[in-house]
């Protein structure tokens, strides 16, 4: 086998060269981080289930035509994925107020917006990510007016398809974060979802009881984030086998 090239380190996901060109080996870390990296941890399995849970939403996403990077799971932690040109934005998508939108804007945690609230992030650690206008964009010249279009309808699109699919398991897509790439079909570019999709992207919370099942649990030490998450991949259905058989046999999570 051709050895792979590491392309990418983030906090949570490793990029390699993929096996034929156009492609990349996008593998899922334990590395837990927030508030930009200042608080770091390792949780045996969360890549394993980050995996699985991309795979299950971007599949879904697919069948509904919302074009995205992802082409095959690999393995228990790696994904086949389409090469793309990363756009350095992020788009966050909210339903309910939650997290910085609340200390911003001063709203209650867990208000209903009156619609979703599609909001852009410039990409960019050293500055913790700011907060940028569509203006801020076309300035420093991170996207096009069209790929940015493309870009908030898009997010618009798939927060519609994941409300319904949380709703389906008892959970509130109470907001999320998607980036974008630019990708090269061979005859058009096309705007495609990348990175992935994951309870380290997304805050869910219990229908009725507004338990948190995402990175929150570790964001603010409320519990254990591998339980929260393996619920998450319970109620979607995709848990590849039960915590009892994790317990009896690490080597699963490797
Ligand atoms: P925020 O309320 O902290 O701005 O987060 C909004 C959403 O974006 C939430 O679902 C968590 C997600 N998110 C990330 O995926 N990466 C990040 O670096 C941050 C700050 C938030
Ligand atoms: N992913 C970001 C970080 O580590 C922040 C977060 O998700 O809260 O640093």
């Amino acid at each position: 086998m051709a050895k792979r090239k590491k392309l990418y380190e983030g906090k949570a996901k490793i990029l390699y060269s993929g096996p034929k060109k156009g492609t990349i080996i996008q593998y899922f870390k334990d590395d837990a981080t927030a508030f930009n990296a200042q608080k770091h941890t390792v949780i045996d399995g969360k890549g394993v289930l980050n995996n699985r849970l991309s795979e299950f939403f971007m599949s879904g996403l697919e069948e509904v035509d919302v074009k995205t990077h992802f082409i095959k799971r690999l393995n228990v932690r790696e994904q086949l994925v389409k090469f793309c040109i990363a756009i350095p934005i992020e788009v966050v998508v909210r339903n309910y107020a939650a997290g910085s939108l609340c200390t911003r804007i001063g709203l209650k945690e867990g208000t209903k917006l009156k619609r979703p609230l599609t909001e852009l992030y410039l990409k960019n650690d050293e500055l913790g990510d700011p907060l940028v206008t569509e203006d801020h964009i076309m300035a420093g010249n991170w996207a096009s007016q069209f790929q940015l279009d493309e870009m908030t309808y898009l997010a618009v699109r798939i927060n519609d398809f994941l409300v319904g699919m949380a709703y389906s398991a008892g959970l509130r897509l109470v907001d999320l974060k998607l980036e974008f790439g630019r990708y090269w079909d061979g005859e058009y570019e096309d705007i495609i979802l990348i990175d992935e999709i994951s309870p380290d992207s997304c805050r869910l919370w219990d229908f009725d009881t507004g338990q948190k099942f995402d990175k929150d649990v570790f964001r603010h030490n409320l519990g254990s984030l591998s339980e929260a998450y393996m619920e998450v991949a319970r109620r979607f259905g995709v848990l590849p086998v039960e915590a009892q058989d994790y317990k009896n046999n690490p080597k699963l999570l490797n």
